[in-house]
């Protein structure tokens, strides 16, 4: 299997008075192409900081992250990004807040309605095309944040707790549709969550996380075949792997001096 995306013996610090607070101490990992990997744990122990390496958004101190064997030098329509916090363009409606990046990839324009269209379709959102984010629940915005990254279509999706502000029952509509489309389209998924249920439940693996410093504390493989159905995720099978990866991140010893 080849390799999509590599951190390399990263170290990430921010300067912090006179010292330097370390984010991710001596993090690797390789998440396989098509791979669909989740990644949990305590708030503060780097998720987002990872992830925004990956984005390009942010560059390591130490270490390297590859993408398809090369260093990552800034953000690249390769790789779709969804942030913690939904970032929508307030003056633009739905339609062109996820059309946005398709009019940067310069693509035709009845190519860019075709995806604009199917994007907010697989989101739910065909009936508020036209309506300001203002106008917009919060999880309706999350949505279009959503098809804003699905419609670039790009080989990889950086999520970082897409589904955070979303109510049960469209939280579980969007886990189903982005597996579909995960498999269907064959994309590599680094996607981060606070939901134990939703890691095991999306992924083939999923990387625990320990805080202070921010590093790797365990890997965990979710053994169950795909597609994933509500008969898996109500399984002996599946309740088993959640609660090893409840208590991974849960009962974490505490790092030897607490910073
Ligand atoms: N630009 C920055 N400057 C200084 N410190 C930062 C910066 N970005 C992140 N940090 C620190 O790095 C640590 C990791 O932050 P990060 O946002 O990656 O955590 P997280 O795991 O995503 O947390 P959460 O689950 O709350 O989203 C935190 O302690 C944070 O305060
Ligand atoms: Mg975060």
């Amino acid at each position: 299997m080849t390799t999509k995306i590599s951190f390399q013996d990263v170290v990430k610090t921010f300067p912090l008075k006179d010292t330097a607070f370390v984010a991710l101490d001596h993090v690797s990992l390789d998440i396989a192409d098509r791979e669909f990997v989740t990644v949990v744990g305590p708030s503060g122990c780097g998720k987002s900081t990872l992830m925004s390496m990956a984005a390009g958004l942010v560059a390591p101190t130490e270490g390297q992250v590859l993408v398809d064997g090369a260093p990552v030098t800034g953000p690249g329509p390769d790789r779709g990004v969804i942030f913690q916090q939904y970032a929508l363009f307030p003056w633009l409606t739905v339609r062109h807040n996820v059309e946005f990046g398709l009019k940067l990839a310069a693509l035709p324009a009845a190519e860019r309605k075709r995806r604009t269209d199917h994007a907010i379709d697989l989101v739910g959102l065909g009936d508020f095309a036209d309506a300001l984010p203002k106008t917009l629940s919060g999880g309706m915005k999350q949505r279009c944040a959503i098809a804003r990254a699905y419609a670039v279509n790009p080989q990889v999706l950086l999520m970082d707790e897409p589904f955070g502000a979303l109510d049960a029952l469209s939280r579980v509509q969007l886990q189903d549709q982005l597996l579909g489309t995960w498999r269907q389209e064959q994309r590599t998924v680094l996607f981060i969550t606070h939901d134990v249920d939703e890691a095991v439940y999306l992924a083939s693996r999923v990387v625990v996380m320990a805080a202070r410093p921010g590093r790797v504390h365990q890997v965990l493989k979710v053994d169950l075949p795909y597609p994933r159905t509500e008969e898996i995720r109500l399984s002996a099978e599946f309740r088993q792997i959640r609660n090893e990866v409840w208590h991974s991140v849960y009962h974490q010893p505490q790092a030897a001096s607490a910073a």
